[in-house]
């Protein structure tokens, strides 16, 4: 058995290589090394191809081809929210297009199973207190929207080629499971305030009179060693006879307010940390925290790591990275 890991040097896809690796299976990984790092993929072969090319579709199909593959993990995706409202084309072309490609690289090689990154992000702005997956997803940025398309478009591939998918929206990701995979962009909480840490500054609280206990933004943070083992999870799963679903949301069930990042951290460095209260930012929602009924009872899949394992994780990496 192979699987072939698209966007497998990036920080989630290459704590899944290492964890396929681990487990004795083949791996191969697809990347372009935009964002992601060879090193990364340690011992599996690594193949350079875009897949928003033209022709990549066909390019991919070989490689899945002359791997023996029967199952491909898609993470390779623009990613971030900013950027995706101020260039939204290069989103629709990216990741629609890449995971047009990738489908259709599967049709053409007869690649059955398929592991697509999808995001919270599609949810939008529920004002619920846990997000379920049968709550219609309303999102409210380009990159929450092909997350949504990207979700139809592998319910179209399987109604056509028989195809089996699974896609995982994943709540927000931090903590590293080994320096050299930990997350290198400075986008989210926890890289944010160890970045503003090292430059003597104080982190900055986007708004502190939300309706919360401590008036600050709510949000599910799951360990990306955990998150590695539910794509695992996930695989086995579409190996089944039966599937009931198709989509799952993958976080703790917990919530956590900024200012109890904020703690955590200033736990794992040591260090007393005074944020900087700002105004809130358009698109926050002040909660955003998921349902994990669904993943628990269909694919047996639970988080194990707390906040606190979490920052620890993310504060050691860092520190052997300097
Ligand atoms: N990190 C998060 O908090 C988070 C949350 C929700 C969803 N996601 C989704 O998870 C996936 C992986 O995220 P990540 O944090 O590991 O990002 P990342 O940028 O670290 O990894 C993406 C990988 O894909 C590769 N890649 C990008 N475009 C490519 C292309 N056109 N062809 C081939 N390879 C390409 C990059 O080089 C990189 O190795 C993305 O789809 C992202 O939208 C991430």
């Amino acid at each position: 058995m192979t699987t072939v890991v698209i966007g497998g040097a990036g920080y989630i896809g290459s704590h899944v290589v290492r964890l396929l690796q681990q487990r004795g299976q083949n791996v191969v990984v697809v990347d372009d090394l935009s964002t992601g790092f060879a090193e990364r993929v340690g011992d599996s072969e690594l193949v350079q191809l875009d897949v928003t090319s033209d022709g990549a579709g066909e390019r991919l199909a070989e490689v899945l081809r002359r791997s023996g593959a029967d199952s491909v993990i898609h993470f390779a995706a623009h990613k971030q929210v900013g950027e995706s409202v101020e260039k939204p084309e290069m989103y629709w072309h990216d990741n629609i297009g890449g995971l047009a490609h990738v489908l259709e690289a599967c049709a053409l090689a007869e690649v059955r199973d398929v592991v697509f990154s999808s995001s919270a992000a599609v949810y939008g702005m529920p004002d619920v207190d846990l997000v379920t997956e049968d709550l219609t997803p309303q999102p409210i940025n380009p990159y929450g929207a092909t997350k949504y398309v990207g979700e139809w478009m592998l319910a179209d591939a399987e109604r056509a080629h028989g195809m089996r998918t699974v896609a995982l929206r994943y709540f927000n990701v931090a903590g590293a499971g080994a320096p050299e995979l930990a997350d290198t962009l400075v986008m989210n909480l926890v890289p944010i305030i160890l970045d503003a840490l090292d430059r003597g500054a104080a982190p900055v609280v986007f708004g502190t009179d939300y309706p919360t206990p401590d008036g600050t933004c709510i949000r599910d943070y799951v360990h990306v060693v955990d998150l590695a083992d539910a794509h695992v999870a996930a695989l086995e799963y579409l190996r089944r006879e039966e599937r009931p679903h198709r989509v799952f949301n993958v976080g703790t069930g917990t919530g956590s307010s900024v200012l109890e990042v904020i703690d955590a951290v200033a736990r794992a460095t040591g260090r007393e940390i005074t944020p900087e209260l700002g105004q809130r930012r358009a698109g926050d929602p002040a909660r955003l925290v998921c349902s994990t009924d669904r993943i628990r009872e269909t694919l047996g899949w639970s988080s194990s790591k707390t906040l606190d394992d979490i920052v620890r994780s993310a504060v050691e990496a860092r520190a052997a990275r300097d």
